[in-house]
C-alpha cells in the first residue's frame, strides 16, 4: 500500500533533501511516548510505556494514549521491561512491518512470566486489522485494541487486570503460554473517538506538534490498507481543532501538523479545509503550520490561496501522485489522470511561492510497463520534487490490487526503484546547490543528533540546518544564510547575533 502518512515502512526510502525524517525513515521502533528522564523509579503509582511504529498518525495517538494514562493517576515507566503496562502502537503498512512487532512482542514472553501482572496491549493498525486472530496467535498479548479505542484504555487495562487476576486465583499454574483466559479484544469503530482531544500535557511536548483532525479513508485505492484499518473518513469539529491548537501553543509549540489519512478531505458542515486553515492560521503564538497526507483530488484552488494569504502555512507541500503513467493510476483507482496532476502543480507554484513538493511514487504496481515506468521518470523530471518516499509494490493482504497479476519479478522491481532513487538523488542534490546563499528562517527543533551543542532546525520549505554550537535554542526562530550543505543537511550562518543566541 501506499503510506498515506509516511510511515517508517521497510521499503520506504527517502532521499534528502527537506526530510521528514533524519533517520532514513526505514520502518523502525519511533520511540517511546514518554522520556525515560521523566520517570521515577520509587514512584509507587502504576505504570505504562507505549512503544510506537508506523506514521505521525500513530505517533499522535500514542502521545494522546500517554496523556489518558496520565490523566488515570499512571506514572510513565523508565522502560518496557519494568511497565505495569506495556503498549505496542502498531503499523500494518506492510507484511514486514507486521512481522517485526509480532518478533518483538514475543521477545517479551519471558518479562511478562516474571512480572505476571504486567499488562501487555497491541493497538494500531495491526489491532484493528487483525483483532481476535492476533490475541488468539500472540499468546504474550492481553489486550489488542484498534484505533478507535484509546479514550478507554485505562479502563480496558483495568478490566482485562481483573480477569487475569481471577485467572491466576483459579489456576496457580497460570502461564502466558497456556493461559485460561483469552486476551480481551476491542476493535469498534467509533467516531467519537476522533473528536477526543488531547487535554493532559506529556511530557514529551516540545516546540513541534502533532493534531489529528480527520481520520479513515473512503477512497479505497486498489493497493493501500487504511480504509480496512482507519474506517470511513470522519472530521474532528473545527471548534475542537482550534481548541487543541491553543492548548499545544500554550505549552509551548510553534509549529503545528495537521494530520489525517486524507488531510484535505476534512469538513466540517459547510467548512472546508481551507476554511479550517485560515481558522488555525489566527491562533495567537502558532508560527507555522504544516499538513500531511493529502489526496490529490480534494487539493482544491481554495485550499492554495488559504496557504498563500495566511502566515503561518509553510511553503511545502506533499502531494501524492503515486505514478506517473495513467494506466497505472486507473489501476491503482487513483481518481485523475497525470495530466490534471500537473496542472495542480503549476496552479500551487503559481500561488505559493517557494514551494517545494514532495510525493510518494511507488513502482512496479501489477501491470506497469517499462513505459509506464520511463513515464515516473517523465513525471519526476518535469515536477522536480525536493523530496520523494519511493518504494516497490508487494501484495498486501486484504486489499483489491491482490487480484491483480503481480508477475514483474522483484529484481526488475527493485532495478526499476533504484533507478527512479538515482533520479531523485540527483534532483534533490540540485535543489540543495540552487538555494545556497539564501536568506531564511529557521525553527530550531532539538539538539543535533551527531554534536548536541549544534541546533538543529527547517526553514519555512522544510530544508534542514545545523546551526552553530549553542546558538539557539529548541523553539527559537534564527534568520540564517543557508552556507554549504552536506548530505541533505545544510549549515546555517546566523545574520543576527544577540544576547537570546547566548547560552
Ligand atoms: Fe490509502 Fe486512502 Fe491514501 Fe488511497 S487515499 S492511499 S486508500 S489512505
Ligand atoms: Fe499509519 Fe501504518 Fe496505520 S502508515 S495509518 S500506522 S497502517
Amino acid at each position: 500500500m501506499t503510506p498515506p502518512i509516511r510511515p517508517q515502512s521497510e521499503e520506504m526510502r527517502v532521499i534528502g533533501g527537506p526530510g521528514i525524517s533524519r533517520s532514513g525513515r526505514r520502518f523502525e521502533r519511533i520511540g517511546s511516548t514518554v522520556s525515560p528522564a521523566l520517570a521515577t523509579e520509587s514512584d509507587a503509582r502504576r505504570t505504562f510505556y507505549v512503544e510506537t511504529y508506523g506514521c505521525e498518525m500513530n505517533q499522535y495517538d500514542s502521545d494522546f494514549i500517554a496523556s489518558r494514562f496520565l490523566e488515570e493517576g499512571y506514572a510513565p515507566a523508565p522502560d518496557p521491561e519494568s511497565a505495569d503496562v506495556l503498549l505496542f502502537n502498531t503499523c500494518s503498512v506492510r507484511q514486514g512491518a507486521e512481522d517485526r512487532v509480532r518478533a518483538r512482542i514475543r521477545s517479551f514472553a519471558g518479562v511478562k512470566a516474571r512480572h505476571p501482572d504486567m499488562t501487555l496491549g497491541i493497538v494500531g493498525c495491526m489491532a484493528q486489522r487483525l483483532g481476535e486472530r492476533l490475541g488468539a496467535e500472540e499468546r504474550v498479548v492481553d489486550l489488542v485494541a484498534g484505533t478507535d479505542t484509546y479514550r478507554d484504555l485505562p479502563a480496558l487495562v483495568e478490566e482485562k487486570r481483573e480477569r487475569s487476576r481471577a485467572a491466576r486465583a483459579e489456576n496457580p499454574e497460570w502461564s502466558d503460554r497456556d493461559r485460561p483466559d483469552p486476551a480481551l479484544i476491542a476493535t469498534p469503530i467509533d467516531a467519537e473517538h476522533t473528536y477526543a482531544i488531547r487535554r493532559h500535557p506529556t511530557p514529551a511536548e516540545g516546540p513541534i506538534a502533532f493534531l489529528t483532525i480527520m481520520q479513515g479513508c473512503d477512497k479505497f485505492c486498489t493497493f493501500c490498507i487504511v480504509p480496512f484499518t482507519r474506517g470511513r473518513e470522519r472530521s474532528k469539529p473545527w471548534r475542537e481543532v482550534v481548541d487543541e491548537a491553543s492548548r499545544l501553543v500554550e505549552r509551548g509549540a510553534k509549529q503545528i501538523t495537521l494530520l489525517g489519512q486524507n488531510v484535505n478531505s476534512w469538513c466540517d458542515d459547510e467548512l472546508g479545509f481551507a476554511d479550517l486553515i485560515r481558522k488555525v492560521d489566527r491562533v495567537p503564538g502558532l508560527e507555522r503550520l504544516f499538513f500531511t497526507s493529502s489526496y490529490p483530488r480534494d487539493m482544491t484552488d481554495d485550499v492554495f490561496e488559504a496557504i498563500a494569504e495566511c502566515r503561518t502555512p509553510i511553503e511545502y507541500l506533499h502531494f501524492p501522485v503515486q505514478s506517473g503513467a495513467d494506466p497505472v493510476l486507473k489501476r491503482m483507482k487513483r481518481r485523475h489522470t497525470v495530466e490534471w496532476y500537473l496542472r495542480r502543480v503549476e496552479k500551487a507554484r503559481a500561488l505559493i511561492p517557494n514551494l517545494q513538493l514532495s510525493t510518494d511514487l511507488m513502482v512496479g504496481f501489477p501491470g506497469e510497463t517499462e513505459e509506464d515506468f520511463r513515464a515516473t521518470l517523465d513525471l519526476v523530471r518535469e515536477v522536480r520534487y525536493a523530496e520523494c518516499f519511493m518504494y516497490q509494490y508487494s501484495p498486501r493482504e486484504g486489499t483489491p490490487a491482490t487480484k491483480l497479476v503481480d508477475d514483474l519479478p522483484e529484481e526488475e522491481k527493485a532495478r526499476r526503484l533504484s533507478e527512479l532513487i538515482a533520479l531523485q538523488r540527483g534532483i534533490v542534490g540540485e535543489i540543495l546547490r540552487e538555494n545556497v546563499g539564501r536568506e531564511v528562517e529557521v525553527l530550531v527543533e532539538a539538539p543535533s543528533k551527531k554534536n548536541p551543542r549544534e541546533p538543529f532546525g527547517r526553514t519555512r520549505e522544510r530544508f534542514m540546518v545545523v546551526l552553530p554550537e549553542d546558538s539557539a535554542r529548541p523553539g527559537d526562530l534564527v534568520r540564517v544564510v543557508l552556507s554549504e550543505v552536506s548530505g541533505s543537511t545544510y549549515r546555517g550562518i546566523p545574520v543576527e547575533t544577540g544576547a537570546r543566541w547566548v547560552s
